[in-house]
């Protein structure tokens, strides 16, 4: 069985392909398989933060210029990455079609991987709800801020209402403390729970870090290039927590069957 989680957040810059590349190697180094799909298609950078030049991308398979085979392309720790591909302007307005046929082709690996990471770009737009939507857990990413906490429940609301999800995990970023962290998580939950019937999970925290900072600056991961830093820990400590977070139901398109039993 194969558990797909979407890293999401509803606005930019929260450290989204951060913590995805981060849990994606962390959750390979517990022998685990994974691949990191980089959805952004738009603007994708999971490959610079992995430090990786990947020939082939999600556009070229969309266009038909490549086989899956040669777009799961290889990444640090054993990781499988597809990379999203930038610049690719007429990518921004994929349709749904489209991500259809990316998804169908990526169930192929059903079975074949423990993990399938799949990295979303910004805001809540079609394809982010799309792809947030086909997965079993969405990890939303937050920080203490009044424009997170807005953007990150207009992404809820909007999966919810329009793809009845019912099931959010969120791992807060950019954190002044672990108390703090779940001070903000609660708040935030407080907030999705008057307006929305939807649950909420608590799945970790990540401070603000510039050995992180650095790390992406170096293309080195944290989890890489100091594993045994706080900061590789925590995403450890996230990597540990993902089988006991809550999976959706719905109906609904998703990354795998759901006939899992
Ligand atoms: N925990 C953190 N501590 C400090 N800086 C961070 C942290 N996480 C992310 N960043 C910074 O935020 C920037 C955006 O991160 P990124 O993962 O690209 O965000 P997103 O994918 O949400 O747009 C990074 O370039 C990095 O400098
Ligand atoms: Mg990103």
């Amino acid at each position: 069985m194969t558990v797909s989680i979407s890293i999401a957040s509803g606005k930019g810059g929260v450290g989204k392909t951060n913590c995805a590349v981060n849990l994606s190697l962390a959750l390979c180094k517990q022998g685990k398989k994974v691949v990191l799909f980089d959805t952004d298609f738009g603007m994708a950078n999971a490959h610079i933060l992995l430090g990786t030049n990947p020939r082939h991308s999600a556009a070229s398979f969309l266009k038909g210029e490549a086989k899956l085979d040669d777009i799961l392309t290889e990444a640090p720790q054993n990781l499988k990455f597809i990379a999203g591909g930038s610049g690719l302007l007429e990518l921004l307005n994929l349709n749904n079609e489209t991500r259809y046929r990316m998804l169908q082709s990526l169930s192929s690996l059903e079975d074949q991987i423990d993990y399938l990471i799949v990295d979303t770009p910004a805001g809540a737009s079609d394809s982010t709800l799309f792809f947030t939507s086909a997965t079993d857990i969405p990890l939303i990413v937050l920080v203490a801020e009044p424009t997170s906490f807005l953007d990150a429940y207009a992404l809820i609301k909007a999966a919810h209402i329009e793809k009845g999800l019912t099931q959010f995990s969120v791992m807060v970023n950019m954190a002044n403390s672990a108390s703090s962290a779940q001070q903000n998580f609660k708040k935030f939950s407080e907030i999705c729970n008057r307006f929305l019937d939807v649950k909420l999970t608590y799945a970790g925290m990540v401070p603000q870090s510039n050995a992180i900072r650095r790390s992406i600056v170096k293309r080195k991961p944290i989890t890489i290039g100091m594993p045994s830093s706080p900061e590789a820990k925590l995403f450890t400590d996230l990597a540990n927590k993902i089988p006991s977070l809550p999976h959706n139901e719905h109906d609904g398109i998703t990354f795998f069957s759901k006939d899992k039993g």
